[in-house]
């Protein structure tokens, strides 16, 4: 048996940007927009750096208007990661794309993507959860609209709120107002840091929102007595070794931090961002960490124990993935 082949819990997908191409291209078709732009001539998703790729992943959403599509969103990507041995996933999912910040428009969409998540749980066998996100570019007033979405609805399926989008906007401690909004309605925290930021940004989501995971995380290698600090809290990393190494903060897997993490302590786990765009899938994921650090089954059984362990969902759930 290959290691791809083993079970994978995954921490950390974007729920828009991990639709396939092809299926975004339908729905602009059904809605005759024009959205040519963010292909290239492969039929794959186009741009050129970080900050090119946040507005292209915005344009590809902007073809998903109703609730009805994010359930067929969510069973398409659901389908897809299933197909790559994952038995859980939490995906991130921006009340900003969905109704735009409006709690009772935020529920409406909420309600088909859990019943479209229900029906794949039956049909392919993969658990989903959601963690609400903002988007760090759109600003605090939206993240605390977003914060609210993700109180009002917080539960056994709505199990975080987190933070996406351009690391260079602004401080991780402008949106500590939505992250305690969020903190008190009992929702684990995670926002992305330490991507594109540097070991600071890092500092400043441990200091500042007090975040119990990191979305990747990565550059902390940079700080030694961060990396100290990471691995007294036992903050888990959610790294996602082949989207940085796309978006140009690494030339390959061999030079990733990610085993030099591991190797000091550091609770890091394995996912893939948004696979359709940096053209992977969490079994690829697998194999290319494989081939760069000989990791094998055991090295992997332990990622996902690591990665089961720090998922925000009850432990009734978890138990089922452990
Ligand atoms: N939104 C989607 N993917 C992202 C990433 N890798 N970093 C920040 N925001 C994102
Ligand atoms: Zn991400």
């Amino acid at each position: 048996m290959s290691v791809a082949d083993l079970p994978k819990v995954e921490l950390h997908l974007h729920h828009e940007g991990a639709a396939p191409p092809a299926f975004v291209r339908q729905l602009a078709f059904e809605k005759k927009m024009d959205i040519s732009k963010v292909f290239n001539a492969e039929g794959g998703y186009a741009f050129q750096d970080f900050v090119h790729f946040l507005s292209v992943y915005e344009a590809a959403t902007s073809v998903l208007k109703t609730p009805e599509d994010y359930a067929r969103l969510t069973r398409a990507v659901l389908e897809e990661s299933a197909e790559n041995g994952v038995v859980y996933t939490e995906s991130f999912i921006s009340p900003d794309f969905c109704g735009g910040g409006d709690v009772a428009a935020w529920k409406d969409y909420l309600a088909a993507i859990k019943e479209a998540a229900d029906q794949a749980e039956t049909d392919f066998g993969i658990i989903l959860r959601g963690v609400v996100t903002c988007v760090r570019h759109f600003g605090p007033e939206k993240a605390k609209a977003s914060a609210l979405c993700a109180a009002e609805t917080a539960g056994d399926w709505v199990v975080g709120f987190g933070m996406g989008g351009d690391e260079g906007q602004g401080h991780q401690g402008d949106f500590a107002y939505a992250f305690d909004m969020a903190r008190e309605a009992k929702l684990q925290l995670t926002t992305h840091a330490g991507e594109f930021g540097g070991p600071s940004s890092v500092r400043e989501a441990i200091d500042d929102l007090n975040v119990s995971r990191i979305g990747h995380g990565v550059r902390a290698i940079e700080d030694r007595a961060l990396i100290e600090e990471i691995v007294a809290r036992q903050i888990t990393l959610e790294v996602c070794p082949g989207s940085n190494v796309v978006l140009g903060l690494y030339p390959n897997f061999e030079s990733h931090p990610i085993k030099r993490l591991r190797d000091v302590g550091v609770k890091v786990t394995v996912s893939t961002d948004d696979p359709p765009f940096f053209a992977t899938t969490m079994r690829r994921e697998y194999e290319m960490l494989h081939q760069a650090f000989g990791w094998d089954a055991d090295d992997f059984a332990e990622l996902n124990t690591t990665a089961a362990h720090a998922a925000f969902c009850d432990d009734e759930t978890r138990q089922r993935v452990l």
